[in-house]
């Protein structure tokens, strides 16, 4: 998720959730092309293990060039964005407006699956402005299952392409799991996985009885041990200490180079759910505010202390 899931962030998250597959945001092909530092723009994602690198575009040649990129560095598999309404996105011609134009997205797909050999996936919503019925998103599956699209992570939205912000495009309207119930029926062979609205364990949970995988998206920044709890199938709760103390070793040795708050600001929701969940947050912003002196060991035992009480 863009501003979200930096490389920071997905360092964390495998340190909580090591069986949890990991997406980055959004990456532009150009951007891929064009990197200028591998570790400022991927930070140690081909050391993490079980990262997908999902890529905007909407041109099969360099969508295909981006791929190979991906793949020389380590990516477990490339999962391209059919699902971002923004304007910005919109008039590049990628994201959700691609959802119109299933022959382009195939074309690309093809492209990319003559140059790799890791798997590509589609991430897209249940429908576009008006073409939001079962037999518009089935027109878009169709050809790209077909120039061998790996599977399809559906978000249970629909998005619309003028009048909401992106923000109320992830709110409006109603999420529908039955539409992408329908899909997984229709497609019964391809791989389908469930977006959109899963920010609880019980929920979580539910949804895993039903798709061999679910995508959780801001409940993971906002709550990083649901993706522990579910990763392991255990809603006990996850002792984070052991988690945070290796996390601030490797805060420490990217600090010449890295402000600690770009860092720090992920480690806020760890007792997200949790009794004084808010005095920790308000720790972990005092700590940023310390800048490059900040005090590890503070936070360490504090985190000690809460995971004996949690
Ligand atoms: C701030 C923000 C940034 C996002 N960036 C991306 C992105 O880069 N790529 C993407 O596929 N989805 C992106 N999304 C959408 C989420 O991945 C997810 O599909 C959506 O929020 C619905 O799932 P949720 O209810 O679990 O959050 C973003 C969402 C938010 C809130």
């Amino acid at each position: 998720m863009m501003g979200y899931t930096d490389r920071h962030f997905r360092v964390l998250m495998r340190m909580l959730a090591p069986r949890a597959l990991i997406y980055t945001q959004m990456l532009t092909d150009e951007a891929v092309i064009r990197a200028q530092s591998y570790t400022q723009l991927f930070g140690i994602d081909h050391q993490l293990g079980g990262v997908v690198l999902q890529l905007g575009g909407c041109c099969p040649e360099r969508l295909a060039m981006a791929a190979r990129v991906a793949e020389s560095y380590g990516y477990d598999a490339i999962n391209l964005n059919v699902g971002c309404p923004s304007k910005k996105v919109q008039l590049a011609n990628m994201g959700a407006c691609l959802f119109k134009t299933p022959d382009i997205v195939a074309r690309c797909l093809e492209a990319m699956k003559k140059v790799i050999n890791i798997p590509i996936t589609v991430k897209t919503r249940i429908g576009v402005d008006d073409w939001d019925q079962l037999e518009h998103a089935v027109d878009f599956i169709e050809p790209v299952l077909a120039a061998g699209c790996d599977g399809f992570i559906i978000h249970a939205r629909k998005a619309w392409l003028k009048g909401l912000s992106p923000a109320q495009n992830r709110s409006i309207p109603k999420l529908n799991y039955a539409r992408v119930l329908a899909l997984q029926q229709y497609f019964s062979k391809a791989h389908m996985v469930i977006n959109g609205g899963i920010h609880r364990y019980d929920q979580g949970m539910h949804w895993l009885q039903k798709f061999p995988q679910i995508m959780v998206g801001r409940q993971a920044p906002r709550q990083p041990q649901l993706i522990a709890q579910l990763a392991v199938q255990s809603d006990g709760p996850v002792k984070c200490a052991p988690t945070l103390i290796k996390y601030l070793k490797y805060v420490e040795q990217q600090l010449s180079s890295t402000p600690v708050h770009h860092m720090l600001r992920h480690c806020l929701g760890l007792y997200q759910g949790y009794p004084a969940a808010r005095y920790w947050r308000t720790k972990v912003n005092e700590s940023m505010c310390q800048g490059q002196q900040v005090d590890f060991d503070a936070l360490i035992s504090l985190a000690d202390q809460y995971d004996k009480h949690i």
